[in-house]
């Protein structure tokens, strides 16, 4: 019996959009219809990935470095992780991806959108001329910086980007925006200012509206 294709969701918005109650709704919809789930991070979803992680949201460094271990840790996750889950025919729901990159190391950190393209056609690149590994679907909780703050504050101790001043965080914003404008065929809007419950229906909604859930 031929495996039917993995399906990459991937899930953005700046820190505070309130995106992981929503990833783990949907991978128990998804489970509910006899889908095998992987819920994954990044930076993060393996070991060599994890340890990445833990370097990148606690050491300074330069966004220059920033941006070759996010990457550096997407690579490992891609090879590791992402593609064997897809190549078995599970759905694999990621909690960030190289929309971030663009959006934290890019608007945020100041680094050229050129430089983080050339990085993610390196990462992304599959074999025998197959298109660049990209999720089939982003959902993007668009949130104002200053709700999402708002909602930080009351939240544990932050990391290094959730310690980042609102022009930051109003940097990041505005580069998901170009970036949705972009990739406008794989990305879906969310506004994530809405209560949870109708923020919820909307991203099982984007997830019908592609035929992938009943
Ligand atoms: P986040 O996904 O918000 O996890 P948690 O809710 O546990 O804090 O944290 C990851 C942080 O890493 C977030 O602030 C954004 C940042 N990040 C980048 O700067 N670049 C990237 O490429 C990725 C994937 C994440």
């Amino acid at each position: 019996m031929s495996v039917r294709p993995g399906i990459f969701i991937s899930f953005e918005g700046i820190d505070g959009a309130g995106k992981s109650s929503h990833i783990e709704a949907l991978a128990q919809r998804f489970k509910q219809q006899g889908r095998e789930v992987t819920v994954s991070r990044e930076p993060g979803g393996t070991p060599l990935a994890e340890k990445l992680r833990a370097i990148v949201l606690n050491d300074d460094m330069d966004p220059l470095t920033e941006a070759l271990l996010v990457f550096a840790a997407r690579r490992d996750h891609l090879r590791q992780a992402i593609e064997p889950a897809l190549a078995k025919g599970q759905v694999l729901l990621c909690d960030r991806f190289t929309d971030s990159s663009f959006a934290y190391q890019g608007g945020g950190q100041g680094l050229e959108p050129e430089l983080l393209g050339q990085l993610e056609q390196w990462v992304q690149a599959r074999p025998h001329g197959a298109s660049l590994r990209q999720p089939d679907l982003t959902i993007w909780f668009d949130l104002p910086p200053a709700q999402a703050a708002a909602r930080l504050s009351q939240a544990r101790a932050p990391d290094r980007f959730e310690a980042k001043d609102l022009a930051f965080f109003e940097r990041v914003a505005h580069a998901y925006g170009v970036r949705a404008k972009a990739a406008g065929a794989r990305f879906c809007r969310v506004d994530a200012s809405a209560p949870r419950e109708a923020v919820g229906r909307e991203v099982m909604e984007a997830v019908r509206a592609r035929g992938w859930l009943a």
